[in-house]
C-alpha cells in the first residue's frame, strides 16, 4: 500500500436498477406501490393483532414480529432507491452505505430466524396439539424473540467491522441498488480473503441451518398428518404449509444463491433480481400468505372494524 497514491472515498455512487431512461418511471410507480402495499399490508397485520385479544397467541405474536420485521426491512432499501432514481447523482456516503448495509443484515437475520420459529411453533401446534400450550409458553416465545435479536445483532456487526476496514481507492460505483456487502467487498483494495471466509462460515450457519430447520419441521408437519389421513386434514396442511413453504423457498433461495455462490461471470441482472425477489417481493407477500388469507385474521378485522363503528355512533 505505501508509495501507492491513495484516494480516501467518501462516498459512493449506486448504479440502480439496470434498466432503460425510458422505463424509470414505470419502474418508480411500479416499486413505490409495491413498497407501499408491503407498510400498509404489514403494518394492519401489526394493528389488528395488537387490537384483537383473540389473536394473542404466540403463532400470531411471532406473525407480528415478521411483520415488524418486514416493515424495518423495506424500508433500509426501498426509499433510498426511489431517491436515488429520481436523483442526478446516486450517491451515499460511506457512512450510511454502512449503516445501510448493518440494517439490512440486521433485518433479513431477523427475518429468517422468525421463520424458523414460526415454523418451529406450527410443528408443535400440528404435532403435540394437547401440550401446545405447555410448551410454547409466553416465557419461551418471548426467550425465543430475544435470541433472535441478539444473535442477528452481533452477526450484522461482525460483517459491518470487517467490511469497514477495507479500504476503497478508485473504483467507487456499486453496481447494484443498495449497499450490497459483496457489492462493496468487490470494490475493495484492500485484501478481502477473511471477509469471504467469514461469509462463507456465517452464511452457512445463519442461512443454512435455519433452512434445514424449517425444511424438517415442516416435512414432521407432513408425515404426522399423512399417518391419520382425512381429506380435511391433508388440505388444510398442505395449503398452510405450501403457501408457507414457497415464500421460505423464495427467500431462502435466493439469499443462499446469492451470498454462498458469488457469480463468477459477474451477471449483474440476474444478482439484481434475485435480491429484489427478497428485499421487495417477500416481505410483500408475507402479510398477504401468512394471515389476510386466514380466516381468523378475517374475523379479527371484521370485530376491530365493527367495534370501530359501535364506538363511532355511541
Ligand atoms: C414479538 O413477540 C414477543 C414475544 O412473543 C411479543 O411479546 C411482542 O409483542 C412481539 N412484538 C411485536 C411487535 O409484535
Amino acid at each position: 500500500m505505501t508509495g501507492r497514491n491513495q484516494t480516501i472515498i467518501s462516498e459512493f455512487l449506486i448504479l440502480g436498477l439496470p434498466i432503460q431512461p425510458e422505463q424509470k418511471n414505470m419502474f418508480y410507480a411500479l416499486l413505490l406501490t409495491m413498497y407501499l402495499t408491503t407498510i400498509l399490508g404489514n403494518l394492519l397485520i401489526i394493528v389488528l393483532i395488537r387490537l384483537d385479544s383473540h389473536l394473542h397467541t404466540p403463532m400470531y405474536l411471532f406473525l407480528s414480529n415478521l411483520s415488524f420485521s418486514d416493515v424495518c426491512f423495506s424500508s433500509v432499501t426501498m426509499p433510498k432507491l426511489l431517491q436515488i432514481m429520481q436523483s442526478q447523482v446516486p450517491s451515499i456516503s460511506y457512512a450510511a452505505c454502512l449503516t445501510q448495509m448493518y440494517f439490512f443484515l440486521f433485518f433479513a437475520d431477523l427475518e429468517s430466524f422468525l421463520l424458523v420459529a414460526m415454523a418451529y411453533d406450527r410443528y408443535v401446534a400440528i404435532c403435540f396439539p394437547l401440550h401446545y400450550t405447555a410448551i410454547m409458553s409466553p416465557s419461551l416465545c418471548l426467550c425465543l424473540v430475544v435470541l433472535s435479536w441478539v444473535l442477528t445483532t452481533f452477526h450484522a456487526l461482525l460483517h459491518t467491522l470487517l467490511t469497514a476496514r477495507l479500504s476503497f481507492c478508485a473504483d467507487n460505483v456499486i453496481p447494484h441498488f443498495f449497499c450490497d456487502m459483496s457489492a462493496l467487498l468487490k470494490l475493495a483494495c484492500s485484501d478481502t480473503r477473511v471477509n469471504e471466509l467469514v461469509i462463507f462460515i456465517m452464511g452457512g450457519l445463519i442461512l443454512v441451518i435455519p433452512f434445514l430447520l424449517i425444511i424438517v419441521s415442516y416435512a414432521q408437519i407432513v408425515t404426522s398428518i399423512l399417518k391419520v389421513p382425512s381429506a380435511r386434514g391433508i388440505h388444510k396442511a398442505f395449503s398452510t404449509c405450501g403457501s408457507h413453504l414457497s415464500v421460505v423457498s423464495l427467500f431462502y433461495g435466493t439469499v443462499i444463491g446469492l451470498y454462498l455462490y458469488p457469480s463468477a461471470n459477474n451477471s449483474t441482472v440476474k444478482e439484481t433480481v434475485m435480491a429484489m425477489m427478497y428485499t421487495v417481493v417477500t416481505p410483500m407477500l408475507n402479510p398477504f400468505i401468512y394471515s389476510l388469507r386466514n380466516r381468523d385474521m378475517k374475523g379479527a378485522l371484521g370485530r376491530v372494524i365493527c367495534k370501530r363503528k359501535i364506538s363511532f355512533c355511541l
